[in-house]
């Protein structure tokens, strides 16, 4: 899951390869850098770090050319030094690489027993040496760069120059994603539209196995098979503007912010005006008609697929099995004959969610997307795709893209229990138009917002913090614990309130923070219990409930985060928001970074 850029034009392109990669940063930050073509032959410039420490080795040191390729990396072979930084390069020719080679050592001990040398530990500069290694048997340029492909394992998206030649682009993908942009008197490759948006929105997604040959004003494509094949261009809807952080201090701060309109925009997709149902569009007929759902995803989006099983079982009688989509693709799981696959992803880039979802395709299996990004791997391949318009994000925290792919799985399961006749027309209009009212409640729900300030330094202080919820509150204390894991870097544990007693209860000492996810329904006693239990044993309680619930919690703690009442559905998805305020003011109080925390990438297209 590293970032990839490249131009090819009649102009310089340094300073826009270093844009373009600013909006891939998302994807990893480990290291970035850049190579271009000119009159020398390659230069490089790089550095460790952010992006921002490669502008500034490039104010010192600035490098020019018509053509050039950029990364910005997310390590996984080799640690994030200068030394393992991208584009490599071998002789005449530089490379960058998102994916993973795996025969990386047979291929680095053939090429170092002909004498190539290697400068890193990364797996992916052997792709650079084995291009050279084709040069020097006296291929052209483009022979050479397709005969190296032959060799690789494992996943890639390679953008590469090759010789002296500053009018080309290399580029080819399998398994990792790969798009063309097409300027005027200049052409662009990136890992996704986003990145090229502030130079083009006309792109060409490259399909697997594809290879390209870029130049200033023209790409040739070839399949894997090597024949030349057309792929259409499409326009990118992505805008580049939509990616700033307008008046916010972090794009975390400014997504959770966002929820209203985001759950509007998502709800509005999902209504039937005429009838006031759900409309769920050519995902219907493989909802109504399949024997078994499976859900299928990763984080902070498998938590969403496990609050949509309650939803699916409880509403519509249809049995759902939720897999971590990494585990799922090593499992040979037992799947119907009759069944639906859905995967939930912001990016729908996810690696493992891909390979778990080519694997159903491959099972005969109906297959939805539940996806934020519509031009992704996943949109591409999926029988039908359910699109949450949560609009871009760009924290690495997933925010305003869970509470959208609750809408939609919200509206799904009404949708399906209408449909397979375990839910009459009047009970689905009550339950959507519940559902309408979640914008509104999203936006009383942000108000809370002071009040999780000023819990922040409680857990900011704490050894580690405990989230519980029962029911369909459970998978939203994982989500909780999740988020205040992934931007604090504080250790936190989900659990079901009702399983503490069989082990982690252990862990309570006195002032240890427990955050209830609680609001009133027919559980609501039951975890009160569970409070009692870890409140006898000194826990700090933190109760995020209703007017209702907090009745019964005004007596066991003095911190209780008041939500509006939730009709229906609305509570698992509203209830997610003190949840992220939590994560996201405990993370400023610690001055982390949250938007880009450490070891993280947005998008982790790597197994
Ligand atoms: O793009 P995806 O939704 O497929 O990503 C899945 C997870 O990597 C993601 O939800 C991750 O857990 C978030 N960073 C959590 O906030």
């Amino acid at each position: 899951m590293c970032g990839i850029v490249g131009i090819v034009s009649n102009q310089p392109v340094s300073n826009r390869l270093v844009e373009g990669l600013t909006r891939l940063e998302y994807r990893g930050y480990d290291s970035a850098g850049i190579a271009v073509v000119n009159g020398q032959g390659i230069v490089r410039r790089r550095s460790p770090g952010k992006i921002i420490n490669l502008q500034h080795v490039l104010d010192d040191a600035p490098i020019e050319g018509t053509c050039g390729i950029a990364h910005t990396r997310w390590a996984t072979h080799g640690k994030p030094n200068m030394e393992n930084a991208h584009p490599h390069q071998a002789g005449n020719v530089a490379i960058v690489h998102n994916g993973i080679i795996e025969n990386f050592k047979i291929l680095r001990e053939e090429l170092a027993r002909e004498g190539h040398v290697f400068a890193t530990q990364t797996d992916s500069e052997v792709i650079a040496h084995l291009i050279q290694h084709h040069l020097d048997k006296g291929m052209d340029e483009e022979s050479a760069f397709l005969a190296c492909f032959e060799r690789l394992e494992g996943a890639y998206a390679v953008a590469a120059l090759v010789g002296k030649d500053n009018q080309t682009l290399y580029a080819a993908r399998h398994g990792s994603p790969l798009v063309v942009g097409f300027g005027t008197g200049e052409m662009f490759v990136g890992s996704d539209a986003f990145a090229l948006a502030p130079f083009t929105k006309r792109v060409l997604y490259l399909e697997e196995g594809d290879s390209a040959v870029v130049k200033i004003d023209d790409v040739c494509v070839r399949d894997k098979s090597g024949q030349v094949v057309t792929r259409e261009i499409l326009t990118a809807s992505i805008s580049a503007v939509m990616a700033e952080k307008g008046n916010y201090r972090h794009f975390m701060e400014k997504e959770i912010h966002e929820q209203p309109e985001a759950l509007a925009r998502t709800m509005a997709a999902y209504m039937d005006q005429e009838t006031d149902l759900p409309s769920l569009g050519n995902a219907a007929p493989l909802l109504k008609n399949a024997d078994r759902l499976v859900a299928i995803a990763c984080g902070t989006a498998y938590l969403a697929a496990s609050v949509g099983k309650y939803w699916f079982e409880g509403l519509a009688g249809v049995h759902v099995e939720t897999d971590i989509a990494s585990e799922f693709r090593y499992r040979t799981p037992a799947l119907p004959q009759n069944g639906t696959a859905l995967f939930i992803s912001q990016s729908g880039e996810t690696a493992d969610t891909l390979a778990a979802m080519r694997y159903c395709n491959r099972a005969n299996l109906g297959t939805i997307g539940v996806l934020n990004a519509p031009e992704s791997s996943i949109a591409r391949e999926t029988n039908a795709v359910m699109r949450t318009l949560a609009g871009p994000e760009i924290g690495v925290a997933s925010t305003k893209a869970f509470t959208a792919q609750l809408a939609v799985l919200a509206m799904s399961a009404i949708g399906t229990a209408q449909l397979r006749g375990h839910m009459s027309e009047d009970e689905a209009r009550t339950h959507v138009k519940a559902l309408e009212q979640l914008p509104e409640l999203a936006q009383k729900a942000l108000t809370v917002k002071d009040q999780c300030e000023a819990i922040a330094p409680i857990l900011a202080g704490a050894k580690q913090t405990f989230f519980i919820g029962r029911g369909v509150y459970y998978p939203l204390a994982l989500e909780g614990a999740l988020k205040l894991k992934e931007v604090t870097y504080l250790p936190a544990e989900g659990y079901a309130a009702g399983e503490l007693k069989h082990g982690p209860i252990a862990l309570i000492e006195d002032g240890t923070p427990v955050v209830v996810i609680a609001p009133s329904d027919k559980l609501l006693e039951k975890t009160i219990s569970s409070v009692e239990e870890v409140a006898a044993r000194g826990a700090k309680i933190i109760a995020i409930t209703d007017e209702a619930g907090a009745e019964q919690f005004k007596d066991r703690t003095e911190h209780i985060i008041v939500l509006p009442d939730m009709p229906g559905l609305c509570g698992p998805i509203i209830s997610a928001i003190p949840l992220q305020l939590l994560a996201y003011y405990t993370a400023h109080k610690l001055g982390t970074n949250m938007d880009q925390p450490r070891n993280l990438a947005k998008s982790v297209t790597v197994e």
